[in-house]
């Protein structure tokens, strides 16, 4: 936009065309640019900035900037009452500065260090409700002329607008969340199914715990319900109206990290061409659920134990320090306290997990809920796939008592579905389930498997058969297979292949 001379006209134009994309734009730093670009051009200032208030650092930090040092200015940050800013955010009051060296509240020490010659300044600050959330800062007009009365008044406008921006990103992010939130109950349509003691004791103390912060570990073998068990407590507590936010610790690859965790800022490296959220970011106000703690990288580990115990973060390329309140639950299927006591997970960050800690038990120690989780799953799998009668018959009730399913629930669940759709449609027999005489089989080629499902089963039996042959040493198993130990790791996770 070109600099104005007379900003009456023009103005009027420029400030219905930010009102209405104020209403509907959702990228919240792309419209504060946009409000302080159009602010500083009809201004015709020479560099302006967007600061906002932290309320539990008591801070200002610069969250959008125009002109020379723009850049540069930004890893700077202004308590409260401190320089012309701070004092205009601390009293709630404008400042028309006409020459700010004649002022003893003008703070020069920011300008000295980035080399800009500071005159005047007109600064306003951010309100919604009568509630300081921020301050705009206009600095030297161009012509060496000086701000007036009048440009304060215009001020008020822009930083209005700046301030119903950011209460319209801070709603729709919520409702957003609150959309997850809902949606994610619903898409947890498998409850936690179960009569036995060993499950209802479990529940219990799942549902008491989920009213408090304490984090809070799961532990349980692969399939027994270890995610289902986190989402149940999310759902429990007082945080469920927001999503829950998952970390799959095995996944993250050690490149991505950060970003990740973190999220970015634009531009902060190559590639960053849009600001990015991260996990922890987006866990704020809810739970946060690590899952498969046991494979968490030494970094990783480092980097969440720092934010557990500082409760703030910076996103990469960012300066300002972004503090959340979040509630972690972790799960692994590993045997955690003896990787501390090898030295493979930290005793500080296990210390910190491990609050609470909870067991989801293996289906084999409650053989009672094999008949009432096969026949949820039954009904489950024939609703599905729209097959309407489907009944399990004695014998094959029996052969899943007396089965161990060392997959758990998640592979009754498997047998359940499959049985489902290869049966002949009236009655689950014992030959339509893939275990014989208490082994699960080495599946044969069946008809209706898709060449992906196939080669994906062939896969995860090679790797537990190496897994096996190598004492569930991955290294030794991925040499002998001639692939990488990281890739067996990520194939691991996705089939879920226990130890
Ligand atoms: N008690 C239960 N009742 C009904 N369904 C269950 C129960 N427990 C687990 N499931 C189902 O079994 C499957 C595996 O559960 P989940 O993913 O929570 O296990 P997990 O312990 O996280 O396993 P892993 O360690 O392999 O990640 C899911 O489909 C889940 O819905
Ligand atoms: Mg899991």
């Amino acid at each position: 936009m070109k600099p104005l001379n007379n900003h009456k006209e023009i103005s009027i134009d420029s400030l219905k065309e930010i009102s209405t994309w104020v209403s509907f734009a959702h990228d919240l730093n792309q419209l504060l640019e946009l409000i302080l670009e159009t602010g500083t051009s009809i201004m015709r200032a020479k560099a302006s900035s967007l600061l906002l208030l932290d309320q539990k650092t008591n801070k200002l930090y610069f969250k959008v900037t125009t002109g020379m040092k723009k850049n540069e200015v930004k890893q700077f940050d202004i308590k409260l009452g401190q320089g012309i800013v701070g004092h205009v955010a601390e009293t709630g009051e404008s400042l028309l500065i006409k020459d700010v060296a004649r002022d003893k509240r003008w703070h020069r020490s920011i300008s000295d260090k980035i080399g800009f010659k500071t005159r005047s300044i007109a600064c306003v600050p951010m309100k919604v409700q009568d509630k300081v959330i921020g301050a705009i800062e206009f600095i030297n007009k161009a012509g060496g002329d000086t701000f007036q009365q009048n440009d304060i008044e215009l001020l008020n406008v822009f930083s209005d607008l700046a301030a119903l921006a950011i209460l319209n990103a801070r709603k729709f992010r919520l409702v957003q969340q609150e959309n997850e939130g809902l949606k994610q109950a619903l898409e947890l349509n498998h409850n936690i199914i179960g009569e036995s003691k060993a499950i209802k004791d479990v529940l219990a103390d799942a549902l008491k715990v989920a009213d408090s912060n304490a984090s809070t570990l799961i532990l349980g073998e692969s399939g027994t319900g270890k995610e289902l068990l986190a989402r149940l407590i999310h759902q429990a507590s007082p945080r469920k109206n927001r999503r829950m936010i998952t970390i799959n610790c095995a996944a993250v690859p050690e490149s991505l990290l950060e970003a990740e965790l973190f999220g970015h800022e634009r531009g902060s490296f190559t590639g960053a061409s849009e600001q990015k959220i991260g996990k922890l970011e987006l866990a704020d106000e809810s739970t946060l659920f690590l899952d498969e703690i046991g494979e968490m990288s030494p970094t990783m580990q480092a980097k969440i134990l720092r934010v557990l115990q500082d409760g703030i973060f910076y996103r990469v390329g960012g300066n300002a320090p972004i503090s959340i309140d979040i509630r972690v639950i972790a799960a692994t299927n590993q045997d955690i306290a003896e990787g501390v006591a090898n030295g493979k997970f930290r005793e500080d960050l296990y210390y910190r997990l491990n609050v609470v800690k909870l067991h989801t038990p293996p289906l084999r120690d409650r053989k009672e809920d094999i008949p009432l989780i096969a026949r949820y799953f039954a009904d489950f799998f024939k609703k599905e796939k729209g097959n309407y009668q489907i009944e399990i018959s004695k014998p094959a009730m029996d052969k899943m008592i007396k089965y161990d399913w060392p997959g758990n629930i998640r592979e009754l669940r498997n047998a359940i579905e499959r049985a489902v759709v290869m049966g002949n449609g009236k009655q689950i027999i014992p030959e339509d389930l893939p275990i014989i005489d208490g082994e699960a089989t080495i599946n044969r080629v069946k008809f209706g498997a898709t060449l992906q499902e196939a080669l994906d089963d062939f896969k995860k039996r090679f790797i537990e058969v190496n897994l096996k042959h190598t004492n569930g040493n991955r290294s030794k198993a991925a040499a002998v297979m001639g692939i990488q130990r990281t890739y067996l790791s990520r194939l691991i996770s996705k089939f879920n292949i226990k130890k």
